[in-house]
């Protein structure tokens, strides 16, 4: 019925929320005829000149009648705040398997890199029917990731990582905008999202060049740009392993825990003196404007990796 009047309707997401806009969009319709209507009735009734009785009605709301519509009201706006609320929280989780993708914005393109290491720039090939996460971030400004299609759309920003999710549910390609102005070309930061059938992705994904995952190509920094000379096991410097923390909680100095996510592990490469892992010395120098974006999420990739071993973290706090 609203399909004429609705963008393209190519996600799940999408269609969430176009059900919460159509609802809210009708009880909006309704409450404002029923407003206009009695607006009208009483003009009439009560014009100048008509001999209707104006003087006041005898008491007769009762004090159940009252309660009762004040509670109605206040249920109908709880529900709509609930349904508006979960749609927006569950578009926040990804679900557990989810296909990654890292988006790094920079003025004015998307790249983008699947963990398997496929990269590409202003597209973004993904398998209908399977749930997709995105880990963003900007290397320079505000952008914002935005597929109408999709209705998706998340502020991408600079130094914080931000995620998104969707599953689309129709083949095709679809738009992919920049919707936060940020500078000169800012409306030709325009890509596609080509949405395959899954064997179609499954090919799409093996002809891509050898790259390295996302992984590999930590491993390789870590080691290349000196993180190894002070984090592998056996150095000389004494500084906490990194194999097992993936999402383990870390002691730091005052007594408190971080979670060792992709953010916590961010601002230990770029503000490594800000929060010092309890036991250790702040010897550690920022990596700010050494490492790039796309090289600080091959390095956590590559911690993540590592994997999870709660062993490991006790031995973290007693050095
Ligand atoms: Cu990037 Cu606008």
């Amino acid at each position: 019925m609203f399909g004429r009047l609705m963008p393209e309707t190519a996600s799940l997401q999408a269609v969430l929320t176009d059900r919460i806009f159509i609802g809210l969009t009708i009880a909006s319709a309704l409450i404002l005829a029923l407003v206009i209507g009695l607006v009208l009735v009483f003009s009439i009734r009560f014009r100048r000149g008509s001999k209707i009785n104006r003087h006041p009605l005898p008491e007769i709301v009762s004090r159940e009648f009252e309660i009762g519509w004040t509670a109605a009201t206040i249920f109908l706006f709880v529900f709509i705040f609930w349904w508006a609320a979960s749609a927006e929280i569950g578009a926040y989780s990804a679900p557990p398997g989810a296909i990654e993708i890292h988006v790094v914005a920079k003025q004015w393109m998307w790249k983008t890199q699947s963990s398997n290491g496929a990269r590409e720039i202003n597209e973004l090939h993904v398998p209908v029917n399977a749930p997709v996460k995105l880990i963003m971030t900007s290397q320079d400004v505000i952008h914002s990731f935005f597929i109408p299609a999709f209705r998706l759309k998340r502020d991408v920003l600079p130094d914080q990582q931000t995620e998104a999710w969707f599953q689309a549910t129709k083949t095709g390609t679809f738009h992919l905008l920049c919707t936060e102005y940020c500078g000169t070309d800012h409306a030709r930061m325009i890509g596609r999202v080509i949405v395959m059938e899954p064997e179609a992705y499954a090919s799409w994904l093996s002809a891509q060049p050898e790259g390295d995952d996302l992984a590999h190509q930590g491993e390789r920094l870590f080691s290349e740009r000196g993180c190894a000379g002070c984090h592998a096991p056996g150095s000389a410097v004494h500084a906490p392993s990194l194999a097992g923390i993936w999402e383990r909680p870390v002691p730091l100095d005052g007594g408190r825990f971080a979670t060792a996510d992709a953010a916590y592990i961010r601002d230990s490469i770029l503000q490594p003196k800000r929060d010092v892992v309890a036991g250790y010395a702040p010897v550690m120098p920022s990596y700010a404007g050494l490492l790039d974006d796309g090289e600080i999420q091959a390095i956590t990739a590559y911690i993540r990796a590592l994997g999870s071993e709660p062993a490991v973290v006790r031995d973290l706090g007693t050095p």
